[in-house]
């Protein structure tokens, strides 16, 4: 296993694009040298560009992406107050959990695995709560476990409709920066993301926006907080600096992504991912498996949970495409452990990338007995990306003759 390199296709940590690496490959430095600050906020104003805000702020938190779910409720809610959730995956089943843990009160549609929140029956609930016992509502963005990603802008609706003033809580931890997230637009109070998806980083920040209204809660909020406190952040923050040691290099890190993110343009990562994601959904067609996504409306962009046939177990095939291979998957989680497993494809990627998770997810899928016909998925993943690719102008540069 010592030649070539490890194939990262979990859903994050992503493949790190080693501009981030070199970027972070730096000595330590004075985080409250008077230069400081013009780097630091220039990082809020390039964040809020990401999460498509400009009326709410950002948090950066040391931390992954449950330090923001926790940051994002303890801030803005008080024990005892209502919450209104969904779970269909082993994320969006944790943050209901850190809910309770933080004595709110949660109530919690359960939904099939493989779709994703029930926006109508958000609604019907909505609608009858006219004392405005919820005080806030619970999205996961994308279902890390399952490959499935919800349409917040629907649950605004809702909200909207039923005239409901909850907070619009959504956890974008592996949507932020990858597919279409738009903080203001669908009015999201509290907008969760972790450095190690989308963002290509190593695990270490969680990134919160917050909007005014949910900064306005802030302040009355009763769960108890003490690193996570927004009013800590916002004090300290306005002028550039953290109210604790920041994790400086991690930052530095983040200015390379965001430099990446903008150049390519959000329009053009989110439509790199969609299209990507393609191949790897028609590679499923071809080996004749299912998603665990139940429909297309359901369909993550960021990752695919692919289910095995039945009488064999998925996590086999992970373990073979590592140990023989060298390629990481994804396992199945929690209830889907043994079902599915998963190929992340979000972050620094392109085609021949995924096509080399593909073809290691065939192999090990044969060594196991797995009936797929062999190249069968690569081959159709090669077609969606031929037939997908922008044309290139073959005028450009020389052919050298010999
Ligand atoms: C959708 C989603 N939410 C939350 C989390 C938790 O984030 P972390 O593992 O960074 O704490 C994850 C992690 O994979 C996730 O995929």
């Amino acid at each position: 296993m010592t030649a070539g390199r490890n194939a990262p296709f979990i859903p994050g940590p992503t493949n790190m694009p080693e501009r981030l690496r070199l970027a972070m490959d730096i000595a330590l430095e004075d985080q409250r040298a008077p230069d400081f600050p013009v780097f630091v906020l220039g990082l809020f104003r390039d964040l809020k560009r990401i999460f498509k805000t400009d009326r709410g702020e950002i948090f950066i938190f040391p931390g992954s992406g449950t330090g923001g779910w926790e940051a994002a409720i303890t801030n803005t809610l008080s024990p005892g107050d209502t919450v209104l959730a969904s779970r269909f995956g082993q994320f969006s089943h944790l943050w209901v959990d850190l809910c309770r843990r933080h004595g709110l009160e949660v109530e919690a549609i359960d939904v099939d695995w493989g779709e994703g929140v029930p926006v109508a029956r958000y609604a019907e609930r909505l609608g009858a709560d006219t004392a405005h016992e919820i005080k806030a509502v619970l999205v996961c963005h994308n279902e890390t476990a399952t490959g499935v990603t919800s349409d917040v802008a629907a649950v605004r609706a809702a909200l909207d409709a039923a005239d409901h003033p909850a907070l619009l809580c959504v956890d974008g931890v592996s949507s932020i920066a990858s597919i279409d997230f738009r903080m203001d637009e669908w009015g999201v109070d509290l907008a969760v993301s972790g450095s190690q998806k989308g963002f290509m980083l190593p695990t270490g920040l969680a990134m919160v926006g917050a909007s005014e209204k949910a900064l306005e809660a802030a302040r009355s909020a009763q769960c108890p907080r003490c690193f996570f406190d927004f009013a800590d952040m916002v004090r300290t923050n306005r002028d550039g600096f953290f109210p604790y040691t920041p994790a400086t290099t991690l930052l530095r890190g983040l200015r390379a992504s965001l430099d990446m993110l903008l150049e390519e343009g959000l329009d053009n990562v989110f439509a790199r991912h969609h299209r990507l994601a393609g191949g790897v959904r028609r590679a499923v067609e071809a080996w004749g498996l299912a998603l665990c996504a139940k429909e297309p409306k359901w369909y993550s962009d960021t990752v695919s949970a692919i289910q095995v046939p039945d009488g064999f177990d998925a996590n086999d095939v992970v373990k073979m495409a590592y140990l023989r291979y060298n390629l990481s998957l994804g396992l199945g989680l929690s209830k889907v452990a043994g079902a599915v497993f998963r190929i992340g494809h979000l972050g620094a990627l392109n085609e021949l990338m995924l096509l080399s998770a593909l073809a290691g997810s065939e192999m090990a899928m044969r060594d196991l007995g797995i009936p797929v016909e062999p190249g069968s998925g690569v081959a159709a993943a090669e077609e969606h990306y031929r037939t997908t690719a922008r044309p290139v102008d073959m005028s450009r540069g020389a052919t050298a003759a010999i």
